[in-house]
């Protein structure tokens, strides 16, 4: 049963906001904040409450009882749409790409846990075929069902990320100049730029090369209208900028330096940041103050995305790399 667990979760927002000092952005004078969405719950942290909220909202609304979704075998939105149902009452079905042998790893164990019925498909047919096409494939009855895409990047979950703008201008009083974010699909820059009405900058960062997600930006921001009001001639889409270099070899790789800078940060600051997306994300920012990008008094929102519970996995790929 979908169950009102969901109405009192609501109320619980908003995110902390936190102050950080750190020597490399005081040393130019910046003022550094992070918008804590990792502490928004225990397993549907970060971008993947914002994501799902009006998902799950509609879901409800529509009488749907099951969430049907796709990803990876480290995927964090599989594992928050997993945790989700868990928590408010839908059950939950996941396409998986790849080998079912990697059901044993802790983001496949973690969704299981939570009672997701997993099905796996070849990395060709996630990548070629339509989601419709996919649950077919895999004769999954859709009844009642709510179908989430790869990602969870849909108008809704714009919307959700608006807020993050709303609650970081009512807990500041003011917008900071830059809003900072990781980038996979570009749904959480796409979804805060549309609440800026140009009066900050939001600066995206890549965690995949290829350099297409500022055009991906500009896709969703062009086909969620209804989500939001872009007002005529405004400058919300230019104000998106996606910054390309900072991905180290491409998403899920990484670098001595990536891991470097995440564990001193976390030693430094005591905020965790995941390999794949918070870690690029704060990094590029640190290197960006370091170079001079942001004018003297500048504040900056770098926004915590969450993405900790891919950590355990990576680290037992590759060793205790993160500590
Ligand atoms: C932890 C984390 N941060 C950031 C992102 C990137 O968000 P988006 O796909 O909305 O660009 C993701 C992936 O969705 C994620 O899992």
């Amino acid at each position: 049963m979908v169950n009102d667990k969901l109405d009192i979760f609501l109320n619980t927002m908003p995110s902390p906001l936190e102050r950080v000092e750190h020597e490399a952005f005081v040393q130019r004078g910046l003022h550094l904040y992070v918008k804590r969405d990792d502490l928004l719950h225990p397993h549907v942290s970060g971008n993947k409450w914002r994501k799902l909220k009006h998902n799950l909202l509609e879901a409800r609304r529509l009488g749907c009882t099951t969430l049907a979704t796709f990803g990876g075998a480290y995927s964090n939105h599989l594992a928050a749409v997993a945790a989700a149902g868990q928590a408010f009452g839908f059950s939950t079905l996941g396409v998986v790409s790849g080998e079912e042998s990697s059901v044993g790893n802790p983001t496949l164990g973690f969704a299981l846990q939570c009672g997701m019925d997993l099905r796996f498909t070849s990395r060709a047919n996630m990548r070629n075929l339509s989601e419709n096409a996919l649950l077919q494939l895999l004769n999954i009855d859709t009844e009642k069902t709510f179908v989430l895409p790869q990602g969870g990047a849909n108008c809704l979950a714009l919307k959700g990320c608006r807020e993050i703008v709303e609650e970081t201008n009512a807990q500041l009083g003011y917008l900071p100049d830059y809003f900072i974010t990781a980038c996979g699909t570009g749904a959480t820059l796409a979804g805060i730029t549309s609440a800026l009405d140009g009066k900050s900058a939001a600066l995206g960062i890549a965690v995949l090369k290829g350099g297409f997600l500022q055009k991906e930006v500009e896709k969703l921001l062009a086909t969620c209208p209804q989500s939001f009001v872009i007002p005529e001639g405004n400058l919300n889409q230019q104000s998106a900028i996606v910054m390309d270099g900072y991905h180290h070899g491409g998403y899920a790789k990484w670098t001595p330096k990536l891991i470097d800078f995440i564990n001193a940060f976390k030693q430094l600051t005591g905020i965790p940041l995941d390999p794949i997306y918070t870690g690029k994300m704060f990094y590029a920012a640190h290197e960006l103050a370091g170079q001079g990008y942001f004018p003297e008094g500048s504040k900056l929102v770098l926004v915590h995305t969450g993405g900790l519970q891919g950590t355990a996995g990576f680290n037992e790929r590759f060793g205790k790399q993160i500590l």
